[in-house]
């Protein structure tokens, strides 16, 4: 057994150690800006960047999309997701957040579309955008930052990674301005895990469907569409957890 997996190590004065997503036993609860930074510096990204297109965004983008053309859709926490790409594609307008500079122009590169940023009204951000004409823009920022007149409301919300990404003591406040930014027909779809970060440090954190009541259940009425098992190798073996779930809901506003 490698050191990663003895993750249920208790050493001394009762503390647990709990591996995280990126394989140490830093304490991740309340990572800010700079941490995740840090990660993308560390190039620690491949733990949650993934080389496809998410498969429950392919899977429910009739949901999301209600067989609409040219929507405008937001993704909160977006990294340099190739679900970016995928949505700007198919002729919609892409708005993405993310925090790392580097994640924000690697996205840009990757995808050989040629961009330049200017500065967002506030102390520390950038806005990037295409300078082809394509309909697509990154807000380089905290999340906590935005409001809704920088950007706007929308048809769309696309969430994987995010909510489940901010510290839980942060999701009423982020319940809030997502609830802000929705236009009164927007489609909301937020990709969330189930898993015991008793055991497990996270990222993802827990999400019980008791936190979207409580984070979004003000303003949005809410379905499970669909629940995996997410379960493997990774789980059992470095993180150490018995299970693994993945859950999907489809949100709109009252
Ligand atoms: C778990 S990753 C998910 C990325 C993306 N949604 C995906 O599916 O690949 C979370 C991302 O959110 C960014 N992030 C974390 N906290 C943030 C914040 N407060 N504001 C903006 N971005 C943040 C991180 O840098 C990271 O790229």
């Amino acid at each position: 057994m490698s050191e990663n997996i003895s993750i249920e190590l208790n050493i001394s004065k009762g503390y647990k150690r709990r591996i995280n997503q990126f394989g140490d036993y830093r304490d991740v609860t309340n990572m800010s800006v700079d941490d995740w930074n840090e990660r993308w510096n560390l190039e620690q990204i491949n733990v949650f960047h993934m080389p496809c297109v998410n498969p429950m965004l392919v899977k429910h983008s009739e949901k999301l999309l209600a067989g609409k053309e040219r929507q405008r859709i937001f993704i909160p926490l977006c990294g340099k997701s190739l679900d970016l790409k995928w949505l700007l594609d198919k002729g919609h307008t892409v708005i993405g957040n993310e925090c790392s500079d580097l994640g924000c122009r690697q996205f840009f590169q990757e995808q050989g579309i040629p961009y330049t940023a200017e500065p967002l009204p506030i102390e520390d951000g950038l806005k990037y955008k295409a300078t082809d004409g394509s309909r697509i823009e990154l807000f380089r920022c905290d999340f906590f930052q935005l409001n809704k007149s920088m950007l706007g409301e929308f048809d769309c919300i696309w969430d994987r990674g995010s909510f489940v990404a901010i510290p839980v003591k942060d999701r009423q406040r982020y319940g809030q301005l997502i609830c802000q930014v929705m236009k009164p027909t927007c489609r909301y779809l937020l990709d969330t895990f189930r898993v015991d970060n008793s055991v497990y440090g996270g990222p993802p954190f827990d999400c019980p469907e008791s936190d979207v009541v409580k984070s979004f259940g003000h303003r949005c009425k809410f379905q499970l569409i669909d629940t995996r098992d997410a379960y493997g190798k990774v789980q059992r073996e470095q993180w150490g957890v018995k299970s693994f779930t993945e859950e999907v809901y489809l949100m709109q506003l009252r």
